[in-house]
């Protein structure tokens, strides 16, 4: 029986988390729930799971108190932003089994949260449906003999869209994802592929690739969740249904495979048409963004993730225009003064700066 703390359990990963709990109530026992503010659906969970903790606003333990209890073997880090961050380091530093939806926290502080991590001798397990694939597929393989990893990007709703077009989306438009059904930050972020950009800096951080060798195609099935090429020239790829319960069973049966309790799963014969497009960089800009604030590296990607939080509620209220999203971030960025190998009080630093920038921002 593993005791899980489940952090960010009223969201759509939380929900789906709970999903997987449900279906394998002796294996997984619902030790500590904590949410921002749906104490209606929290209470619901509650009343289900009977956690010995739960957390909601500000009562209850605290998120860092919930990562640390000595009741929890393994912590699920599914809030979404920043909120993540501190709890998760509480966690490793308490060496606690980890599964990471949260990619937020490796853009802000990849190198400390990976440091932390080895000095404590926590693996990391990977949530988010591509990381996981890549974790799967290298596994019992050689770091020096990857080659190339590729991550694959659905495209989102406006995969074929011109950029006058862009101009118009609103943001009904841009929450309606074509093959996952997400919360709303990360369906704007997958919109414009903003989200594609952090997922670069994750898997860097995650499994220590330079950013040279992390390739990003379109493929707009989402079957094949990333792929990785060998030195040899062999590709080893994961490929499933686009439903976030598998990966996040994954991330908790490891290094077991569990059954599948009723999952949908891919037959053979329907594989017949996988496509593949190159990236549009000139008509997602925030793909370039995230990935030249990964390279930079310092603070630059605290400001990136902390300037597009402040964006997309900004897109979301109606205030600024999609494609003003990828100005924003442009903007803000040009603008910071970067502090090289920033301590995490640095990094906050930013992270404030940032948002206060943002916000101030105009076209
Ligand atoms: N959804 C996906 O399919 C998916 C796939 C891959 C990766 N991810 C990543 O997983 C993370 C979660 O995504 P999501 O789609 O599940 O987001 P979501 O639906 O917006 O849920 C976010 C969760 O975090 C909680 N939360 C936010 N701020 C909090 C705080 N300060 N203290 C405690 N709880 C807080 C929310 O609580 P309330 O709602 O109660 O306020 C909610 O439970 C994101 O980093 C995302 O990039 C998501």
């Amino acid at each position: 029986m593993k005791r899980i703390a489940l952090l960010g359990s009223t969201g759509s990963i939380g929900r789906q988390t709970l999903e997987v709990a449900r279906a394998f109530p002796e294996r997984l026992r619902v030790e500590a729930l904590a949410a921002g503010s749906n104490t209606a659906l929290l209470e619901k969970q509650a009343e289900e799971f009977q956690p010995g903790l739960v957390h909601v606003g500000e009562k209850g333990p605290s998120l860092e108190e919930i990562a640390t209890h000595p009741d929890v073997d393994l912590v699920m880090v599914a809030t979404s932003g920043k909120a993540g961050l501190i709890p998760l380091l509480s966690a490793i530093r308490n060496r606690k089994l980890v599964a990471l939806a949260n990619k937020e926290s490796l853009v802000i502080a990849g190198k400390l949260v990976m440091e932390e991590a080895r000095a404590h001798n926590v693996e990391i397990r990977p949530v988010d449906s591509e990381h996981s694939a890549i974790w799967q597929c290298l596994q019992g393989e050689k770091e020096n003999e990857v080659e190339e990893i590729g991550l694959t990007a659905s495209g989102g709703p406006f995969k074929d869209t011109s950029q006058e077009e862009l101009a118009k989306v609103t943001p009904v438009e841009a929450l309606n994802h074509p093959t996952w059904k997400m919360g709303r930050k990360v369906t704007v972020d997958s919109a414009n592929l903003m989200n594609k950009g952090m997922e670069v800096i994750e898997a860097h951080w995650l499994f220590g690739a330079p950013f040279d060798k992390i390739k990003v195609v379109i493929h707009p099935g989402s079957i094949v969740h990333s792929m990785v090429k060998f030195s040899d020239g062999s590709i080893k790829a994961q490929l499933g249904e686009p439903d976030m319960r598998l990966p996040i069973q994954y991330s908790l049966s490891y290094p077991e495979r569990w059954e599948n309790a009723g999952l949908p799963q891919l037959d053979f014969a329907s594989l017949s048409s996988l496509v593949f497009d190159p990236v549009d960089l000139d008509r997602f800009p925030c793909l370039r963004i995230a990935v030249e604030a990964g390279r930079a590296g310092s603070t630059y990607p605290a400001v990136l993730s902390a300037a597009d939080e402040v964006a997309v509620d900004l897109f979301l209220s109606g205030k600024i225009g999609f494609i003003d999203i990828a100005r924003l971030l442009h903007d803000v960025i040009e603008q910071h003064h970067q502090i090289s190998e920033p301590t995490l009080e640095e990094i906050l630093e930013a992270d404030a700066w940032a948002r206060e920038i943002a916000q101030g921002w105009s076209k």
